[in-house]
């Protein structure tokens, strides 16, 4: 047990209860058990009472604080000062005096290693050792990744039962890694056992019997990787991240030193393939108890990848990890005197309602699964995480290509190794008719797959299948079609102000909703445009009823401000397709309104008299070819206070209703575009600069010729991306510092000179450096 640093005042969350709830209370916390089967068969939903009532707990029997929910997890992540990772491979467990003599015998000696080192240590040594994981770096594994996992998916192919666990997920993560570290391929059922081994140690609770043979493992573990590590020195001219570091060390003996090598020799074994494995288990098992998102991704495999982040979210191979305080803190209104160690759950925080809607539910086209915390975040965010989802990627692939009606066996026991941090059933039985197998009538099937795109958002490739259910024209050379869903799938929420991407015969176009979002379907009116890129063409020519198209989104970078309820609409031409719906939207509120609509004439004027029916006089027409026009210097004159004007259509409208409203309270008008923005222009006359990510303490070099996003994603860090023409928002990020030349569509003026966020797709320093929150 930890000596406790518990609770050294009242508890927030405990004085709001009445005395039966505090006492219902604390015996829940008495009762917390990360070694317990509630807590190893969803450490999420063990903790589900401490995310709605009590998120910061003491846990006196662990020595530990708990902390449980999303906010406060990437918080301790982020501050790796106030929160030091240094416990992070403590034993959780003492050992006994026997298995320590064990130990000692084999002159065990794990120092530090990325995981759980401090600066001003850890970032050199990250940096020095960080280019193998580079997304360009590892592109060079996954062919090796899916010949492997062919290979072992053939052995079994034609049994119709297999334990997956055995006989793939962990052989195919374990050979991977050794490859990947470019360490010989030993004995691979030794090698599990010692890692085994070194789980329990570390993060289990093996009762006193037991910890002599598991200090056994472990100290052959630490013999065999110290073994391995001189038959490198002695060579490193070979591949792999260890004969790297090896060379790294002879580059800079002082920050990557000697008996970190050996440290990181075995803990990279470790952790390199059995969280992989593990979580390769759990993501098959996760779709297989929900049968429609494995049906889902055997249908359309752009799936999965996102598949992948929904599976790591919800049912991740990490359940938790640890930090110590270095100081006197507060986390969620609880204070933390120094010394104190958390478990940090990152499997509860990815079940919290106040990040991810409806967190218990599997949905693969979940758009911010990729914000789970499994990976960990920050300066300290694993390093492998792209190989690992790589790995993960492939194996799904081949199993819902090769094996789609693979089913899991019934009536089987999950187990697991009780420990707290780490979690995969120790076996996973599946079952298939191999009469039925796709290959035997088509072996194509063992061949067709799409490359991995490493380090790119998976929200990307999310897409719905949907269907044309209506057609009609609304206005001269405007077509409304509504879309619903395939196979009597619900179709995807939306809200007004959002767009979709509409896979317009291999072009992507953005179209905005009009219609009801309540109404179940999505609906969009196109315009045809004579000399436009081909996408509008398509579908006024192509798109007929019946017809099936592929949808991405609905995103909304157009919202209607909920805090305010005075709205002035201004829509030109096609731009009335967002605006109908915020007017709907605001009429469904009850909001005050105005909807200002010019075009070209009533005919070419797109839900002109419906407006009109609907909203009666709050809609003001204004067709060219009938006389008035609409004034917009004598319509905002006035700044009105407590409204918002919103405004859609083309360029030169929306040029007129920003300096009409130049007067107007700074983020006053919201506006949406239609065309991209610049992202970069000709390298010639681009500057390159410096930026200094402060949560991941890195700096790196933007060149002229590449965008801030693209630097980031060869750097492994995460961004997010939709559009990477500056249109829609998704690549947003914080800026702490520098002064920056925006050039997205997305901010509005006031926002651009605050200065606080910047779009990385497009948008670049206005000087040398800039500092941002990555
Ligand atoms: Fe859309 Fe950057 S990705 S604005």
């Amino acid at each position: 047990m930890t000596a406790g640093l518990g609770p050294a005042s009242a508890c927030p969350f405990l004085s709001a209860l009445t005395a039966e709830q505090a006492v219902s209370m604390e015996r829940r916390i008495a009762e917390f058990d990360p070694f317990g089967e509630a807590y190893q068969r969803d450490p999420a939903a063990a903790v589900a009472w401490s995310r709605a009532e009590r998120p910061v707990f003491y846990s006196e029997d662990l020595g530990y604080w708990v902390v449980t929910r999303y906010d406060d997890v990437k918080a301790i992540f982020r501050d790796n000062v106030t929160f030091s990772p240094s416990v992070a491979l403590e034993k959780i467990t003492p050992p006994s005096a026997e298995a320590m003599a064990i130990l000692e015998s084999y002159d065990y000696g794990m120092a530090r290693t990325l995981v759980n080192e401090d600066e001003p240590a850890h970032m050199p040594r990250r940096r020095a050792l960080m280019e193998p994981f580079t997304p360009a770096e590892l592109a060079h594994h996954e062919d090796m990744v899916r010949r492997l996992t062919r290979e072992y998916v053939d052995r079994f192919i034609d049994d119709g039962r297999a334990d997956l666990v055995d006989q793939m997920l962990w052989e195919v993560p374990l050979t991977v890694a050794l490859n990947f570290l470019g360490v010989p391929e030993d004995d691979m059922p030794t090698l599990r056992e010692y890692s085994v081994a070194h789980t329990v140690n570390t993060w289990g609770r093996p009762a006193p019997e037991q910890q002599a043979a598991v200090a056994e493992s472990v100290g052959k573990f630490w013999r065999f990787s110290g073994d391995v590590l001189e038959r490198l020195r002695a060579d490193p001219s070979g591949p792999g991240w260890m004969p790297y570091g090896v060379r790294q060390n002879a580059v800079m003996p002082e920050v990557v030193t000697d008996s970190y090598l050996h440290s990181i020799m075995m803990a990279g074994i470790v952790a390199a393939h059995e969280t992989t494995a593990n979580a390769a288990a759990n993501a098959i098992k996760l779709l297989l108890e929900n049968r429609d998102s494995w049906d889902d991704i055997c249908a359309d495999p752009t799936l999965i990848p996102n598949a992948v982040e929904e599976c790591l979210r919800h049912s991740g191979s990490i359940a938790a990890w640890r930090r110590i305080t270095t100081a006197d803190t507060v986390i969620d209104g609880v204070d933390i005197p120094a010394g104190a160690r958390l478990l940090i759950m990152s499997s509860s925080a990815n079940r919290d309602e106040r990040h991810f809607d409806d967190p218990d539910a599997v949905d693969i086209r979940r758009m911010n699964a990729g914000e789970h915390l499994t990976f960990g975040f920050g300066a300290h965010q694993c390093m492998g995480k792209n190989l690992a989802r790589m790995e993960l990627q492939v194996f799904l692939e081949e199993l819902t290509a090769r094996l789609p009606h693979l089913a899991l066996a019934p009536d089987q026991e999950f187990t697991y190794v009780p420990n707290t941090s780490f979690r995969g059933p120790e076996h996973l039985w599946v079952t298939w008719d191999p009469s039925r197998n796709p290959e035997r009538t088509d072996p194509s099937v063992r061949e067709r797959r799409m490359p991995v795109r490493i380090g790119e958002p998976s929200s990307k490739l999310i897409s719905h299948r949907m269907v044309v259910a209506e057609r009609e024209q609304v206005g001269d050379d405007v077509v409304r079609l509504r879309l619903e869903p395939l196979g009597g799938r619900p179709a995807p929420a939306w809200t007004a102000g959002s767009h979709i991407d509409l896979d317009c015969g291999g072009l992507s176009r953005q179209y905005s909703l009009c219609g009801d979002p309540a109404d179940g379907g999505l609906e969009i009116a196109v315009l045809r445009e004579r000399d436009g890129r081909g996408g509008s063409t398509f579908v006024h020519e192509s798109l007929l009823v019946g017809t099936e198209v592929r949808v991405r989104g609905p995103r909304n970078h157009f919202r209607l401000d909920p805090d305010v309820h005075r709205h002035v609409f201004v829509a030109g031409g096609i731009g009335i397709t967002p605006i109908s719906a915020l007017a709907a939207e605001a009429h469904r509120r009850g909001d005050v309104f105005e909807l200002h609509y010019a075009g070209r004439s009533r005919r070419s004027m797109a839900f002109a008299a419906r407006l009109r029916e609907r909203f009666g006089d709050r809609v003001n027409l204004y067709p060219a070819d009938e006389g008035p026009r609409l004034d917009l210097n004598a319509l905002l004159e006035d700044p009105a206070p407590d409204t918002r004007v919103y405004a859609c259509g083309p360029a030169r409208l929306l040029e007129a209703v920003t300096a009409a409203t130049a007067a107007w309270p700074i983020g006053s008008l919201r506006v949406e575009h239609f065309a991209a923005a610049t992202t970069l222009r000709d390298p010639a006359s681009e500057s390159a600069f410096e930026v200094d990510l402060i949560e991941s303490g890195l700096t790196l070099t933007v060149p002229r010729d590449r965008t801030l996003l693209q630097t980031l994603r060869a750097a492994n860090i995460d961004v997010q991306s939709d559009c990477e023409e500056g249109l829609c928002g998704a690549c947003e990020v914080r800026v702490i510092s520098g002064s920056v030349d925006h050039r997205d569509l997305v901010l509005s003026e006031g926002e651009r000179r605050s200065g606080e966020t910047m779009m990385t797709c497009c948008s670049r320093a206005r000087g040398p450096r800039l500092s941002i929150a990555l």
